[in-house]
């Protein structure tokens, strides 16, 4: 057999070839990808390394011991070459990071970042929160999971009020209620605190109630006043102070007559419209106060001595005003938003008006 058609003569010239090239090769790659590229050229499935070791089959039994070594061997050589090119590829490259210009961080962006602000109902409340500390009201705040006794007993609810029912509000397994109003708050500050007393209770809270200007969860603000010799006309100030604050200079305010279990009397406050307001102050009525030119806000009320003596604050020496009004209402009213449901979808086309 001559030298030229031994396959052994072959493969081992190959292999020199190889081993002569295959470095430089990998040198030459810039990036990660092309070293990854040249290096499957040589060991992939059908790299030339690999179709070298085919031809071992060829070569005579003798020598292949031999030569299959010295296939092993150079394999062992690209692996290592290749990850010390790439390790190399690495450094480089956070090197030229690390030596780059640095980025001037005090740039301005390319495009504009729209900024967020704040949902329609946090700013009535904040602005109805303003109004009553101005006249000098404290702020408290209570649970969302209340005992039936503050939310409803306490408060003068008869046990068989439909409020009470399973249907109407949320309760859990152990007999607690997600708070159906504000008002349990009378309850937690009469049983803790000792009269005067003067505060607004802003919260969240729950009915089983669901269409178009009905929310299972809503919000409210609860005020509460108890000092000695208070009369409707207090009331009556604070609420033609609140509506003139809130809503504009001479808004007109006016009480009807309504029922809540924990006052007496209690009344519906109406605020004169403020859809069909002309500039001269007039209303003509609209579709939204009914042609009434009056539109309801909040429920009100001198506070029941029944409830008073539930907390143990004596009627006779103390007497107090209660009131409370929806939050999500009060911005409808504001904002002119005909959907309650508008304010929980949160599309930000919708709250970027605001
Ligand atoms: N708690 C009542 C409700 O949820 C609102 C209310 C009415 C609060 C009269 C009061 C009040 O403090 O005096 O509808």
């Amino acid at each position: 057999m001559g030298a030229e058609t031994d396959p052994t003569a072959t493969i081992d010239n190959e292999l020199s070839a190889l081993r002569e090239a295959f470095l430089p090769r990998f040198r030459a790659a810039t990036t990660e990808q092309t070293l990854r590229d040249e290096n499957a050229k040589i060991l992939g499935k059908k790299g030339e390394l690999t179709r070298i070791l085919a031809m071992l089959g060829k070569a005579p039994p003798e020598g292949r011991k031999a030569i299959g070594a010295k296939v092993n061997a150079l394999k062992q050589e690209v692996e290592a070459g290749f990850e010390t090119c790439l390790r190399d590829l690495r450094k480089a490259g956070r090197e030229a990071d690390l030596s780059a210009p640095p980025f001037d961080l005090t740039l301005p962006g390319r495009v504009p970042v729209a900024l967020g602000h704040k949902h329609p109902i946090s700013i009535v409340r904040e602005e109805v929160v303003a109004v009553f500390r101005q006249l000098g009201f404290a702020v408290h705040d209570g649970p969302d999971v209340e005992h039936e006794a503050n939310n409803f007993t306490k408060l003068g609810f008869p046990p068989d009020h439909p409020a009470t029912d399973m249907q109407d509000s949320f309760w859990t397994k152990s007999n607690h209620l997600l708070r159906t109003h504000t008002s349990n708050i009378q309850i937690r500050a009469m049983t803790t605190l000792k009269p005067p007393m003067a505060f607004i209770a802003p919260g969240t809270v729950y009915r089983r109630d669901d269409d178009a200007t009905h929310s299972p969860m809503f919000h409210q603000i609860e005020a509460f006043l108890i000092d000695r010799k208070v009369t409707l006309a207090h009331l009556k100030g604070v609420l033609a102070e609140f509506a003139e604050r809130l809503f504009g200079p001479n808004t007109p305010v006016r009480l009807r007559p309504s029922y809540f279990p924990f006052v007496e009397p209690g009344a519906e406050v109406d605020i004169g419209c403020v859809f069909c307001k002309q500039s001269d102050g007039t209303r003509a009525g609209c579709s939204l106060c009914k042609h009434t030119g009056y539109i309801e806000v909040l429920g009100c009320g001198m506070i029941h001595p029944v409830v008073l003596e539930n907390c143990n604050i004596d009627p006779d020496e103390w007497s107090g005003f209660a009131l409370g009004m929806g939050l999500e209402r009060i911005a409808m009213l504001r904002y002119g938003i005909p959907n309650i449901k508008l304010m929980f979808d949160n599309d930000p086309r919708f709250l970027a008006q605001f």
